[in-house]
């Protein structure tokens, strides 16, 4: 035993020696109590001012090492895109996951491939897709926009609603039809459920690193077996039901391009695609697509309800480009003031602010930093996006950042883009960006046109200030009433 005990401390010693310096630790528990668990990222922000843009913390005996400089996020994002994609291995989400692969967390092989590029060509951001999107998207903002006028002007809690027709859209374009209201109202429970135990600091963060503590702490293990169970109970049965009427002659949803796969890989002698692992994809679109864009949409009423000249500004222009219709995709080109709002309110949320973590897949370098085979590594994209180095008052929502100086949006190339990366880059890209962008516009642009927005309380407005954001899957901020007018009665 103490000979194992030594070889462990002696390898783990080894690992430390070869990397990056960083905040000194406690025994044990090496830098874990020094993060501020509920605002994690802000914790690494500070540590990058003392010890740079690499470097190294431990948390119980893991090495993780931190980038926060454009240059050193770009490098393993894309420059060496492969060598940084492996994701660790965590106890929890093998649980969840019932130990078959997925896209979000399995590591970069074949299966991994081909089930990310079907993922993509499912969602069909392109030609005759865009179509497909636009028209869900308003067949669900009609009613959306319904029970919201029905609120007649009292203050209610909108995220419900934003939530409840942004999964509906995701649910759709995954199972080719919508949901019924019961189906609905379960997953985005199940979704409220799943993202608190996920939460980088959630109950339960403690087994992935000591995976045995769920035989001594039973509370936080019954937590998230639990909602494990409400997952399984919510996806169980779906794809074998959805394979009964699959038709190869008739692409309807994404589980149709993730089913093709499956048969072509048996067709092919490859290794066997399992029905778990088709509803593991299932479940990365569905719990990846849900929150991500109705959090987002929340904060932006945040930034308006303490900003209105910005909405003011949105209103002036879908006023003058798409007046009284609704809005289409094909409106983004012509509308920069609000791309370029989306894109400031993806950088001032920042709301997946550690992106997922990688791993090193092989020996490697970053920014001239040796970093050994099997290395956590954090992009710090919170650091990223609120660095004074690269933007002119970080914590000041400023759209006008991404015009130029005749009101145009800058080009993607244009240097002050590129260190904006809301969606990572490479080959770990967030399969969903051109969705969550199409989406925002629809959403953002109709809201505009449609409603003024005011808060419960003028002499006590909530923040929008996304330090406030509480940790979960995504960073969140705090639920709120508002009051929402229609603009013409
Ligand atoms: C505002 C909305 C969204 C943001 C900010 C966002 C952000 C991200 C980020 C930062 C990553 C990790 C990239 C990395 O590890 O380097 C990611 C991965 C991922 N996202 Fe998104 N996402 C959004 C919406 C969506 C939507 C709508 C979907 C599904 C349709 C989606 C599906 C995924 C999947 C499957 C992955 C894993 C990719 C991989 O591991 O290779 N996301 N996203």
């Amino acid at each position: 035993m103490s000979t194992l005990l030594g070889l462990y401390y002696w390898k783990q010693h080894k690992h430390r020696s070869l990397l990056p310096d960083g905040p000194p630790g406690w025994p044990v528990f090496g830098n874990a109590l020094d993060i501020d668990t509920t605002q994690p990222h802000s914790s690494l922000m500070e540590w990058s001012r003392q010890y740079g843009d690499v470097y190294t913390i431990n948390l119980m005996g893991q090495y993780v090492v931190v980038l926060s400089s454009a240059e050193a996020i770009h490098e393993c994002f894309v420059t060496k895109s492969n060598e940084f994609a492996g994701r660790p291995q965590t106890f929890r989400y093998h649980y969840f996951l019932h130990h078959q692969p997925d896209v979000v967390l399995s590591n970069p092989d074949e299966q991994w491939y081909t089930a990310k590029k079907a993922m993509m060509q499912g969602l069909k951001m392109y030609g005759d897709g865009l179509q497909v999107l636009e028209d869900l998207t308003h067949d669900i903002l009609k009613d959306f926009i319904f029970a919201i006028e029905d609120k007649k002007g009292v203050a209610f809690d909108i995220l419900e609603d934003l939530h409840d027709a942004v999964t509906s859209i995701i649910a759709t374009l995954i199972y080719g039809k919508q949901l019924s209201n019961d189906e609905l109202r379960q997953l985005v429970t199940t979704d409220y459920q799943v993202s608190k135990v996920f939460a980088s600091n959630g109950p339960g963060y403690e087994l992935d690193m000591f995976p045995w503590l769920r035989f001594v702490s039973r509370k936080n293990f019954e937590d998230f077996k639990n909602a494990t169970l409400a997952a399984d109970k919510w996806f169980n049965g779906r794809v074998e039901s959805h394979k009964e009427k699959y038709e190869e002659s008739r692409m309807n949803g994404v589980l149709d391009y993730l089913i093709k796969v499956q048969k072509n890989a048996k067709h092919e002698g490859k290794a066997d695609i399992s029905d778990m692992s088709l509803e593991n994809y299932t479940k990365n679109l569905l719990f990846a697509g849900m929150s991500t864009t109705s959090r987002a949409l929340c904060a932006l009423l945040l930034v308006w309800l303490n900003q209105p000249d910005v909405l003011e500004k949105v209103q002036t222009e879908i006023d003058n480009v798409i007046g009284q219709r609704l809005p289409r995709l094909s409106d983004r080109l012509s509308c920069p003031f609000t791309e370029s709002m989306i894109l400031e309110l993806l950088r001032y949320i920042s709301h997946a602010p550690l992106a997922i973590p990688h791993e090193t897949t092989k020996d490697t370098e970053v920014q001239g930093y040796f970093i050994p085979k099997g290395t956590q590594i954090f992009p710090n994209l919170w650091t990223l996006h609120h660095s004074e180095r690269y933007w002119k008052n970080p914590w000041q929502f400023i759209p006008e950042r991404f015009l130029d100086k005749t009101g145009q949006l800058f080009p993607a190339d244009h240097p002050l883009r590129k260190k904006l990366l809301p969606f990572g880059a490479g080959r770990r890209v967030c399969p969903g960006e051109a969705l969550a962008k199409n989406r925002l516009f629809l959403f953002v642009a109709c809201l505009a046109q449609k409603f003024n927005f005011l808060p419960e309380d003028e002499s006590n407005i909530p923040t929008a200030d996304p330090r406030s954001y509480s940790i979960g899957l995504p960073l969140c901020p705090a639920r709120f009433k508002i009051r929402v007018l229609p603009r013409i009665e």
